[in-house]
C-alpha cells in the first residue's frame, strides 16, 4: 500500500516514517515536504539508505494544486497522513500569514485531492482509504488549575498557530460530513524526542545548557504542558490508522503534566550529573525569567481515555526515561544541531535535492 506522508522531514514526521517502515513491511511511503526551515532531509538519511525501494521523497508544497494532483494521479494512495504545517507558536505570533496559508489552505488542498481521487460521494470504493489529520491539543485553548481536554471539549484556540490548526480540523470534519471522506483527526499534546528542531522548549534548553548559554523561561515558568515521547505518539497514530473509526477524533496525551520550570530544572540537573557543571557553576544558574509570550496558554492536559479503551493504546515511556534518551541523543548528535544553527543543513539539502524533484515526482 502507498502512504502519502506530508511534512515527513520534520520532527514527528521523520520519526513516524522510520517507525512505519519498520512496523509495516508491505508499506511504501511517499514523503512530500517543502523543506522549509523546519524540514531537514538529513533526518531521514538512514531511511533512504535502508529502504530505497519503499521510501520516496518529493519536494513540494502541500498548497501546490498541480504538484499534489500529480502525485495522486501517479499513485494509488491509500492513506494520507498530514503532518505538514508551520508548527511554532512564537513564529505564528511574529508572522501569522504563512500559518494561514499552509495549515489551512494546504490542508484544504490535500482534502480536495483525496476527495477527487477517492470520490466517496460518487459511491467509488473508498474502503481502506484514510485521511489522518495530525492536530494538537492547543486547539482547545487553555485549562485552569484542574480539568482535562476531552474529545468533546470546545475549540478555543489562543495563538495564530492553534487557530490555524483548529480551522484545518474543521475542514477535515466538514469533508467527512459533506462528502463522506474517510477522515480522522488526532489531537496530541507536546512531543519531545530525537530530531526536534532546536527552537522548541526541550531541544532549545538542552542545547543552550550544553553550551552554557542562558535558558530563557517565559513569564513565571509555571505554565504546564503534557509531555509525550515522540515514539509513543507514533504508536498511537498507527493504532488510529489501523483501528480508528472514520469521522471520529482521538486525543493523545502523555499523562505527564510538568511546569516549564520543572522541565528545565530536570535538564540542568541531568546534564550536571553527566558532564559536570558548566563554567564552574550548576546549570540552574543559567535559568533566566524573560517576558511572557503574548496569549500564553496556562495549562494543557489531555484525557486519553478514549484511545486507551477503544484502541488499546497507552504511553510506554516515562518522562524520566524519555528525557534521558533525548538528552543522550542531543549529546551524541551535536553535529546535527550545529548544522541547523549555522545554516549549513540548508546547503546539504540544496546539493542533495535539486529542482528536478520539485513537484515532479
Ligand atoms: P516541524 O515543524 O518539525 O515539521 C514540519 C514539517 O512540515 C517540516 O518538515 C516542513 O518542511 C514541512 N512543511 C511545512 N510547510 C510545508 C508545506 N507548505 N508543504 C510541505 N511541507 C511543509 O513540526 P512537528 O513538530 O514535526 O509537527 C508535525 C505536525 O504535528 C504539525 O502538524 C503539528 O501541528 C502537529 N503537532 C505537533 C506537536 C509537537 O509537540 N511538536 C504536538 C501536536 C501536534
Ligand atoms: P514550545 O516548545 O514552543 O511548545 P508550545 O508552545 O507549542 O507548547 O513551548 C513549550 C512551553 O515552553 C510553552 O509554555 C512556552 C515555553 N517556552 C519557554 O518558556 N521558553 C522558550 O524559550 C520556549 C521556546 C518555550
Amino acid at each position: 500500500m502507498y502512504v502519502l506522508v506530508t511534512g515527513g522531514c520534520g520532527f514527528i514526521g521523520s520519526n513516524f516514517i522510520r517507525f512505519l517502515l519498520e512496523r509495516k513491511r508491505k508499506t511504501k511511503v511517499i514523503n512530500v515536504d517543502k523543506l522549509t526551515y523546519a524540514g531537514n532531509p538529513a533526518n531521514l538519511e538512514d531511511v533512504e539508505k535502508n529502504h530505497p525501494d519503499r521510501y520516496y521523497f518529493i519536494k513540494a508544497d502541500i498548497s501546490d494544486k498541480k504538484a499534489i494532483r500529480n502525485i495522486f494521479d501517479r499513485h494509488e494512495i491509500d492513506w494520507v497522513i498530514n503532518f505538514a504545517a508551520e508548527s511554532h507558536v512564537d513564529r505564528s505570533i511574529l508572522g501569522p500569514e504563512i500559518f494561514i496559508q499552509v495549515n489551512i489552505f494546504g490542508t484544504f488542498n490535500l482534502l480536495e485531492n483525496s476527495r477527487r481521487a477517492w470520490q466517496p460521494e460518487n459511491g467509488k470504493e473508498s474502503r481502506g482509504k484514510l485521511f489522518l489529520q495530525i492536530s494538537t491539543d492547543e486547539v482547545y485553548g487553555t485549562l485552569g488549575e484542574s480539568g482535562l481536554f476531552t474529545e468533546r471539549s470546545p475549540y478555543d484556540p489562543s495563538s495564530p498557530y492553534s487557530a490555524s490548526k483548529a480551522a484545518s480540523d474543521h475542514l477535515v470534519n466538514a469533508y467527512f460530513r459533506t462528502y463522506g471522506l474517510p477522515a480522522i483527526i488526532t489531537n496530541c499534546s507536546n512531543n519531545y524526542g530525537p530530531y526536534q528542531f532546536p527552537e522548541k522548549l526541550i531541544p532549545l534548553m538542552i542545547n543552550n545548557a550544553l553550551k552554557g548559554d542562558d535558558l530563557p523561561i517565559y513569564g513565571d515558568g509555571e505554565n504546564v504542558r503534557d509531555w509525550i515521547y515522540v515514539e509513543d505518539h507514533c504508536e498511537a497514530l498507527l493504532k488510529v490508522l489501523e483501528m480508528g473509526v472514520p469521522g471520529d477524533k482521538y486525543n493523545i496525551g502523555g499523562s505527564c503534566e510538568k511546569k516549564n520550570r520543572e522541565v528545565v530544572e530536570v535538564i540542568c540537573d541531568q546534564l550536571d550529573r553527566k558532564l559536570g557543571p558548566v563554567g564552574g557553576r550548576p546549570r540552574r544558574s543559567l535559568m533566566k525569567y524573560v517576558a511572557d509570550r503574548p496569549g500564553h496558554d496556562r495549562r494543557y492536559a489531555v484525557d486519553s481515555s478514549k484511545i486507551m479503551t477503544e484502541l488499546d493504546w497507552s504511553p510506554k515511556v516515562s518522562f524520566d526515561e524519555g528525557i534521558a534518551m533525548t538528552i543522550e541523543w542531543y549529546i551524541d548528535n551535536t553535529e546535527w544541531t550545529e548544522s541547523i544553527l549555522d545554516g549549513s543543513y540548508m546547503e546539504y539539502y540544496r546539493t542533495q535535492y535539486g529542482e528536478r524533484l520539485d513537484g515532479k515526482g
